[in-house]
């Protein structure tokens, strides 16, 4: 059988060693400590499951929804961007249900690129995008994300001949692998850029919600101009630990959510119902109760620190996501430390070259851990004398 050429453009799973390692620790019998996966280990609220429950047995549930969502769970959604950022946007023209994120990100490329394209995409960045723009026979211009940089693409540093083939521009704040966060200041000089070069922009803001120290993170429709020239994709996954029911959003331009909805309308047929209807139950949960499991998270963000800290490792607590992004010591590639952590401590973390070549010379560690773990895990850090490489 013959597959088509697209599927060559994915690049080859990094993972596969380490997964081999792990499978061969777990044969030997040793119980192996995982910060790899962003999936949220804290339940789904018990009532949103409820909303579940109860949903599930009306009849017309059984029955297709439609690719543009219930009109509540549309209002749900504008109600709450009015209430989280204080922006008003029509439920029936500037929101979109999506299967989560990432179906909204993977099919979103379909609308702007054409082969030869290009897609601005950030370098390390969640892997969507790229695979995404390839998929649509587009290209990708890696846009750096460097510390001096505060982790935000420098738009100075776009050649204009690749400005001049874009088509989109991928952002991602809070930042997935980074944990960096952008300011109005930047999504402003973003929305110039665009105009200025007719860019859509995308921005995932899939972790507004993962926040430390009392910080907000901003949406980027916040910002003026923002809904002239983007979307943004939201998702409920890590907002109200619900990664497992597929269900997000995509909100702004009204043009762009109507091209989004002709590709998905052709290709899926939509969320669930009762899946919507715990969606809404969820957009309804309080800042109280969305503050205390946050604390879980930033509990657990300051000791992973700390314990990185202790042994050499210069780490900044970030201020919001489910990440923490740790430069390896000197001598060392992402994939060599990660390995090296395993094999001697039995401890897995994320080798940052797995979220595009600027991602070398990191590890991602993720807060998606149990307690028990988590303790086990950085107890196991704790004593570790790392080898000294020239
Ligand atoms: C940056 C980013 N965007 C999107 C997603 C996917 O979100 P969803 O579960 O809504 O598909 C993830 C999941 O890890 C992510 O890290």
């Amino acid at each position: 059988m013959e597959f088509a050429k697209r599927l060559d453009t994915v690049p080859p799973y990094l993972f596969v060693e380490i997964s081999r390692k792990i499978a061969a620790k777990k044969a030997e019998g040793i119980e192996v400590i995982s910060f790899g996966i962003g999936d949220p280990d804290i339940p789904t609220p018990t009532k949103v499951v409820d909303e579940l429950r109860r949903t599930s047995l009306d009849v017309p549930n059984h029955r297709y929804p439609e690719t543009d969502g219930l009109p509540e769970f549309r209002k749900a959604v504008a109600d709450w961007y009015k209430s989280r950022f204080g922006i008003a946007v029509d439920s029936n023209k500037e929101v979109l249900p999506l299967i989560g994120a990432k179906e909204g990100i993977g099919h979103a490329s379909l609308c702007f690129i054409n082969p030869g394209d290009i897609a601005l995409v950030p370098d390390p960045g969640y892997p969507v995008y790229s695979v995404g723009t390839w998929f649509a026979g587009g290209e990708c211009h890696w846009m750096p994300l460097i510390e001096e940089n505060g982790w935000l693409p420098d738009l100075s540093s776009i050649p204009a001949d690749v400005a001049k083939r874009s088509k989109v521009m991928w952002l991602n704040y809070p930042n997935n692998p980074t944990g960096a966060v952008a300011d109005d200041s930047y999504f402003k000089e973003v929305i110039e850029f665009a105009k200025s070069h007719d860019i859509a922009v995308m921005h995932d803001a899939c972790y507004t919600e993962v926040a430390y120290d009392g910080y907000k993170p901003l949406s980027f429709l916040e910002v003026s101009g923002a809904m002239e020239v983007g979307l943004e994709f939201h998702s409920l996954s890590k907002s109200y630990n619900m990664t497992g029911w597929r269900v997000g959003m995509a909100v702004g331009n009204a043009d762009m959510i109507e091209a989004l909805m002709v590709v998905k309308s052709n290709l899926d047929s939509g969320i669930p119902n009762a899946v919507q209807y715990m969606g809404i139950e969820a957009m309804n949960i309080t800042d109280e109760e969305i503050d205390q499991r946050n604390a879980v998270y930033q509990s657990r963000r300051d000791r992973v620190v700390q314990t990185l800290n202790k042994i050499g490792l210069e780490v900044e607590p970030p201020k919001a996501s489910l990440y923490v992004w740790v430069r390896v010591p000197n001598g060392y590639t992402s994939a060599e430390f990660a390995e090296l952590l395993l094999e001697e401590r039995d401890v897995v973390v994320t080798a940052g070259n797995g979220y595009g070549p600027s991602g070398e010379g990191y590890v991602r560690l993720s807060l998606t851990i149990s307690e028990s773990d988590l303790n086990e895990g950085l107890r196991r850090i704790e004593g570790w004398e790392i080898p000294l490489k020239n």
